[in-house]
C-alpha cells in the first residue's frame, strides 16, 4: 500500500508546484488522477506537458503502491484486483438480488425514475447500510452526501438506523452532508472531496439528485450543450473519484415523458446519455401501486432483471415486510370491531386500499439532443 499521498512525495514536485496544486483543489496524488492532465493544466495554468508528467508520476506511484492497476494488465490480475471491490447490502433480499449481493464500490450505480418512486428513500437506506460491519455486509464506511434539492432527512436516518438495530446518533454522525446551491457548487463540492473522503474512511457517495440543478440552470435547446457538458464533467469526477478511492456512488435521476416513443415505456431519464454512458450499473425505480418495481436496465454483468420492493418506516424493505405491516394494521381495526363508529372507520380504511394517483411526468420536449443520440 502507497503510505504517502502527499503531492510533495512525488519526484519532481517541489514546494512551489505544491502550493499551485493546493490553491486549485488538487490536495494529494489520488486528486491528481481524478482530475486528469487537461484539467490540471487548465486550473492551473500549468503547461499541458508539465501537468502530463506530473499525472504520470502520481499514476506510476500508485501502480507501484498496488492501489490502481498498471495500464498493460492480465485479465487475472484485473480479476484478483476485482475481489478488492466491496459491496454494500440493500437491507432487502429482493434488490441484493438484483445488485447481486449489494452496490459495488469502483463503480457508480444511476437510479432513475419518476418523483416519488424512491431514490431519495434508497439514498438514505444506502447511508444507514453502508456503516454496517463487513459480517453483516457493510463497509464500516462513512458517507459523503450531496444533498442539491434539500431532501435528506436526518429522521429518517434515524428511523432507519433504528429499524436495523443501529446507534442513531452514531449513524448521523458518519454522514457528512454537502447541500450544493448551484451547479457549480456541486462540481466544486466533488472537486474538493478527495481529503474529505480520505480521513473519514469515506465508503459512499451520494448525489441526490445528479442532474437536477443542472436541469434548472441550463433551459431550453440553446444552452443544452453546456449543460451535457457539465454534467458530463460532474458524473465523470464522480465515477473516477468512485474508482480511484475504492468507494461506491450513487446517482439519482428523474424521468421525463419523452414524447416520441410510442411502443413501451414513454419516459427517459433526464441527462439522459451523459449520466448513462458513464454509469457502471444503471436501475430503473417504477411505482406500482404502493410497491415498487426496480429494474436492472444496464450492467456489464448482470442479467436484465426486475424485483418488487417496498417502501417504509425502515427505508427500502422486501415487499413482504410491507404486507406483514399491512396485515398487523388491519388485525389492529377488526379486534376492536365495531365497538365505535371511529373503529368502523379505521376498519374500513385499513381494508381499502387507496390506489396511488399515477405519477404525472413533465413533459420536457427540449431535454433531448437527438445530436447525442
Ligand atoms: N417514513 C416513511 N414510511 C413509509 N414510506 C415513506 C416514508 N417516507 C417516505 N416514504 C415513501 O417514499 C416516497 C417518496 O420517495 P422518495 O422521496 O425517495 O422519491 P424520489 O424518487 O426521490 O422522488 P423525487 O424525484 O421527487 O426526488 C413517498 O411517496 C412515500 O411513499
Ligand atoms: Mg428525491
Amino acid at each position: 500500500m502507497v503510505e504517502d499521498l502527499r503531492l510533495d512525495s512525488l519526484e519532481g514536485v517541489g514546494p512551489v508546484t505544491t502550493r499551485k496544486l493546493s490553491d486549485a483543489g488538487v490536495h494529494n496524488v489520488m486528486d491528481l488522477i481524478v482530475r486528469g492532465p487537461v484539467e490540471i493544466a487548465s486550473i492551473t495554468g500549468m503547461e499541458k506537458d508539465t501537468a502530463e508528467k506530473i499525472v504520470n508520476k502520481a499514476r506510476q506511484h500508485l501502480v507501484d503502491g498496488g492501489l490502481i492497476a498498471n495500464h498493460f494488465t492480465s485479465a487475472t490480475e484485473i480479476y484478483k484486483s476485482r475481489q478488492s471491490i466491496g459491496r454494500i447490502t440493500t437491507g432487502t433480499n429482493c434488490l441484493d438480488t438484483l445488485f447481486d449481493g449489494g452496490i459495488e464500490t469502483q463503480a457508480l450505480t444511476e437510479v432513475y425514475g419518476e418523483f416519488g418512486c424512491g431514490k431519495t428513500q434508497f439514498a438514505h437506506t444506502m447511508s444507514v447500510m453502508v456503516q454496517k460491519s463487513k459480517e453483516e455486509g457493510g463497509l464500516e464506511g462513512s458517507v459523503l452526501y450531496i444533498d442539491t434539492e434539500n431532501t435528506f432527512r436526518p429522521e429518517r436516518i434515524v428511523s432507519i438506523a433504528k429499524a436495523h438495530d443501529m446507534d442513531p446518533e452514531k449513524v448521523l454522525d458518519n454522514i457528512i452532508v454537502a447541500r450544493a446551491y448551484n451547479s457549480s457548487h456541486q462540481i466544486l463540492i466533488l472537486e474538493e472531496a478527495g481529503p474529505v473522503i480520505e480521513e473519514n474512511n469515506v465508503k459512499l457517495i451520494v448525489a441526490d439528485s445528479a442532474v437536477g440543478l443542472f436541469r434548472a440552470e441550463y433551459l431550453g435547446r440553446g444552452t443544452l450543450s453546456v449543460r451535457q457538458q457539465k454534467l458530463n464533467h460532474f458524473v465523470h469526477l464522480l465515477s473516477r473519484i468512485a474508482e480511484t478511492y475504492n468507494c461506491a456512488a450513487i446517482a439519482t435521476n428523474q424521468v421525463m415523458a419523452s414524447p416520441d416513443v410510442f411502443f413501451g415505456d414513454p419516459t427517459r431519464p433526464i441527462g439522459g446519455n451523459v449520466v448513462a454512458h458513464t454509469s457502471t450499473y444503471r436501475i430503473y425505480f417504477k411505482k406500482s401501486g404502493k410497491k415498487r418495481i426496480a429494474r436492472m436496465v444496464d450492467s456489464p454483468h448482470h442479467p436484465e432483471e426486475e424485483v418488487i420492493f417496498a417502501l417504509g418506516e425502515a427505508g427500502i424493505i422486501d415487499p413482504e415486510e410491507a404486507e406483514k405491516k399491512t396485515k398487523k394494521t388491519a388485525k389492529k381495526a377488526t379486534t376492536k370491531k365495531a365497538t365505535t363508529k371511529k373503529a368502523k372507520e379505521a376498519e374500513v380504511e385499513a381494508k381499502v386500499e387507496t390506489p396511488e394517483v399515477e405519477a404525472k411526468v413533465e413533459i420536457e420536449s427540449d431535454d433531448f439532443d437527438p445530436v447525442e443520440e
